[in-house]
């Protein structure tokens, strides 16, 4: 059942024209798929092989004549018709049954309206197709429905004619007038209001945009369509990409697998990614439907122009577009460190959620070699560690070198499926340089670890720098070979100020992406390498790795008192943050360590006065006061631990925590009270960065079991006339964990829920609040996940009890007694019959389980075996079996 990335052979015919009519019901859809096809000449194979799931065949015309049974053959999803005439023109007639099909791929129902979700391999739920990336065609769409009941029918492309039918029924045309591959395919139908807007491009060319929700959403869209509009602007000025079509459509729908889908010219979202107001949606969702609808938007060119050869060279468009959206969010902020601000936060998620990935049962390639269900690889390995990727060459090659290297990819590859080897040939060539090398980060797992050792000779007044190389084994990858490493660097001396860095060994580059002046860049390419710099007056203190310059582990011993050199003084804004965290890491480690021994608890006053300082300082930009502020979470420091202990964890970081609270409570409480911020209610970033920072005192102010402080979140949480302040002021009280708190809490929530139950979007915070709760276990989950608005067919709602219970509330899931692993094995047994991607996806809670601490291990093990021993989709039985297996 394995796919292997070197079993690539090209498609036996390619598909010339596709014309496709759906008699839309809800219970019975019949599709008819007209297809030209055309041999192949770089195929051998005469056969034309067409994938099929879950389909009724009603019948096959080959060229205008019926098939008989004997002339195809139909086994396991593949329908294949032998020594097939060099153009041979298909007509083949399914049924489906949408209603039935709650896997959320190929056609489903969401509320009453029709959807589809064709990537990866979606579309052949729909009809037989040779449903591969690599077959690319022109696709014409007739949609058929009750008027009443589905009056909006949408598709890629120009609607070129519509009418009436007979019965009540209606018709819709569409064209899309661009070759494109079935993974691209999409259609909505059902009650759907839109707003509209023409938009005039930078050529002068006019296009209507349009976002399309249910009706009671009219009042959501704004942000999604201002976040399109921007995002037209960014790709024509930054990448010199226009819009191709006249006419762009985005979809919000409640049931979605995923964030979105890049289908051409008719996006689908889930909901969680379209609708905003302040009365429902946060600073981070605001920013969050920004950066989705950019990403969707940004693929057009990167992934529908230039599309996948097949799905291992996944990461080849969604890596590129994630650094696309992430260039697009940072240029947007537009504060004082905002660029840094974004990238801070970028690297969170990255050292959060890809480099556990990379560590455990699932790590693997930026370009994966072998896959049992490509749905699993939709991961961050794929996406964000595939972005970081795509930064290397910009921080290799330059803004303007890299630039070069997307036209060239361009000019090349416009309108073709395409490698990650191409992508590197047009970086290499555009640039003439050789990148070797670079193909490493696509061909091995693991996160490199660079190692850093410095030696100051006061007398030459030189100082060597000693960077060395590994990278541990993955899963099938015991060694590795060294990478092409950007590590960029400056120094300080002990005042903090800058040092000139003079070396024949580095280059200095002005045009650094995101570097102050005085950054050198050192390409650490062997696994060993030392570097001499000389005209350095005083020991310096080093800044290592700035802007985060290449997805590794650092590992360089550096005082508390250099770590707090830095945070003050760095000038690279994302080093001054990282500074603080390793300072912060050491001693939440060290605390660990001692909660294990029971040993007495202490935080040195370096710590709190580097906090102080940090919060002291209203130069700073806000938000990224907060993000200094905001300690390393517990998957960060479980990420430094050689046997995990989840419990020591979540009491060390509590101890640091309260110590922080307590001793910084009057700077808390002013900074509480003094920022200001205008009404009304705007999510542009200056105010969110402030209300960040506002509500991050509010949650250290509410760590004490002070009942004054605990009514500064109430009242908080009563007047607030957005959802973020309202949101974090219930979040500050029901996760402060203690009995203070705990009533006030209750009130609130039961509020909560009155005030918000027709926001599904609102509901699901509701549920994820309390999933996350410190102080809930299974057995509140068990109650939660029987109340009247819970249910697991919802993606969304799956994901904000049982996922946020699973991966966001340490201590209880891994609770001694295994009540959370039997929680988390009901669920994913229970989704897996329903929603196999979305079991597969909770599946992952335990990816390194062999890291806990023995009685959790032993425990995981058993449910893990448990689990197994039911039968699984090919989705959940291959993250099952890859964990069991390490
Ligand atoms: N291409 C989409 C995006 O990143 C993701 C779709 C993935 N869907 C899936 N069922 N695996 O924007
Ligand atoms: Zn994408």
């Amino acid at each position: 059942k394995t796919v292997y990335r070197k079993n690539y052979t090209p498609p036996s015919f390619l598909a010339n024209t596709v014309d496709l009519t759906f008699d839309l019901d809800p219970s019975q859809t019949r599709v008819t798929a007209k297809t030209e096809l055309i041999h192949n000449p770089q195929s051998k194979s005469t056969d034309i092989v067409l994938y099929g799931e879950d389909l009724e065949l009603v019948g096959i015309l080959l060229n205008g004549r019926k098939l008989a049974a004997g002339e195809y053959a139909l086994e396991n999803g593949l329908l294949r018709i032998t020594k097939a005439p060099e153009v041979t023109r298909l007509e083949i007639e399914t049924l489906i049954c949408p209603d039935k099909n709650t896997t959320l791929m190929g056609l489903y129902l969401s509320n009453g309206n029709f959807f589809t979700q064709c990537e990866a391999e979606g579309f052949r739920k729909i009809t037989y197709f040779p449903d591969r990336p690599d077959v690319m065609a022109k696709y014409t769409v007739t949609l058929k429905a009750n008027k009443k009941q589905f009056p909006v029918l949408l598709s890629n492309g120009n609607l070129v004619e519509e009418g009436a039918l007979p019965r009540g029924r209606h018709y819709a045309k569409w064209e899309d007038p661009f070759n494109k591959p079935s993974y691209l395919f999409a259609i909505v139908a059902g009650k759907l209001v839109c707003q509209e807007e023409t938009f005039t491009l930078a050529s002068g060319r006019k296009v209507l945009l349009q976002v399309w929700v249910e009706k009671g959403n009219l009042d959501k869209t704004a942000h999604a369509m201002e976040s399109l509009k921007h995002s037209i602007r960014w790709d024509e000025e930054r990448y010199g990409l226009e819009l191709d079509l006249d006419r762009f459509m985005i979809v919000a729908v409640g049931d979605f697998n995923m964030g979105a889908m890049e289908n051409k010219g008719l996006n689908i979202f889930n909901t969680r990614y379209v609708l905003a107001n302040p009365r429902i949606a946060t600073d981070v969702d605001y920013a969050n439907i920004e950066s989705v609808v950019g990403h969707e938007y940004f693929h057009n060119w990167t992934g529908n122009r230039v599309t996948c050869r097949d799905w291992f060279q996944l990461s080849l468009k969604e890596g590129l577009t994630v650094f696309r959206d992430q260039e697009f969010s940072a240029d947007r902020i537009g504060t004082k460190d905002g660029r840094a601000v974004k990238r801070i936060e970028d690297v969170r998620t990255l050292r959060q959620h890809q480099f556990p990935e990379d560590a455990g049962a699932m790590a693997h390639p930026v370009r994966p070699d072998s896959y049992e269900e490509i749905n699993n690889f939709y991961t961050v390995t794929i996406y964000e560690k595939g972005a970081e990727v795509v930064r290397m060459y910009q921080t290799l090659l330059g803004r303007e070198g890299f630039r070069k290297g997307m036209d060239l990819y361009f000019q090349r590859h416009d309108g073709q499926a395409v490698t990650c080897s191409d992508f590197l040939a047009a970086m290499a060539d555009a640039n003439k340089q050789d990148l070797t090398q670079f193909e490493n980060w696509y061909s091995q797992a693991g996160t490199p670890r660079v190692k850093l050792r410095t030696r100051y000779n006061k007398k030459a007044q030189s100082l060597s720098l000693t960077l060395s190389q590994s990278c541990p084994p993955t899963p099938e990858q015991a060694k590795k070979r060294p990478f092409l490493i950007p590590f960029a660097f400056g120094l300080l001396d002990a005042k903090g100020k800058s040092m000139v860095v003079n070396s024949h060994d580095v280059t200095v580059r002005k045009k650094l992406a995101d570097a102050p002046s005085g950054t050198a860049l050192v390409q650490l390419t062997r696994k060993s390498q030392t570097i001499t710099l000389t005209g350095v007056p005083e020991k310096p203190v080093i800044s290592a790795l700035r802007n985060f310059s290449a997805p590794v582990i650092l590992e360089y011993d550096q005082s508390d008192e250099e770590l707090a050199l830095l945070l003050s003084a760095d000038p690279d804004a994302f080093n001054r943050w990282d500074a603080g965290q390793r300072l912060a890491l050491r001693h939440l480690l060290r605390l660990t360590h001692a909660v294990q021994h029971k040993e007495a608890l202490e935080l040195p006053s370096t710590l709190v006065e580097a906090y102080r300082s940090v919060l002291a300082n209203d130069s700073l930009d806000p938000a990224f006061q907060a993000l200094a502020l905001t300690l390393p979470s517990e998957i960060m420091i479980a990420e430094e631990m050689k046997e995990i202990d989840p419990q020591a964890i979540v009491q060390a970081r509590h101890f640091m925590l309260q110590t922080l609270s307590h001793s910084l409570q009057d700077e808390w409480l002013k900074t509480y009270q003094t920022i200001r911020i205008p009404a009304p209610y705007s999510p542009e970033p200056d105010n969110a960065g402030k209300r960040s920072l506002r509500n991050l005192a509010l949650s250290y102010l509410m760590e004490g079991d002070d009942k004054k402080l605990m009514q500064l979140a109430v009242t908080q949480y009563d007047n607030a006339d957005n959802m973020t302040d309202r949101m974090a002021a219930l979040t500050a009280l029901t996760h402060a964990g203690n009995l203070t708190s705990k009533k006030m809490a209750e009130r609130c929530l039961r509020h909560f829920y009155r005030e918000f139950r027709l926001e599904a979007l609102v509901i699901d915070k509701w549920f994820a609040l309390q999933a996350t709760s410190p102080e809930n276990g299974a057995p509140e989950m068990r109650k939660l996940a029987d109340h009247p608005a819970f249910t697991l067919k919802n993606p969304n709602r799956a994901r904000s009890l049982v996922f946020g219970f699973c991966m966001n509330n340490m201590a209880q899931f891994h609770a001694t007694d295994g009540s959370g692993y039997d929680f988390w094995a009901e669920n994913i047994l229970e989704l897996d019959r329903i929603n196999p991607q979305i079991a597969a996806r909770l599946s992952r809670a335990l990816t390194q389980y062999n890291r806990f601490k023995p009685e959790l291990k032993k425990r995981a093990r058993k449910t893990l075996k448990h689990i197994a021993s039911r039968k699984l989709s090919r989705d959940t039985g291959e993250i099952i079996n890859k964990i069991l297996a390490t």
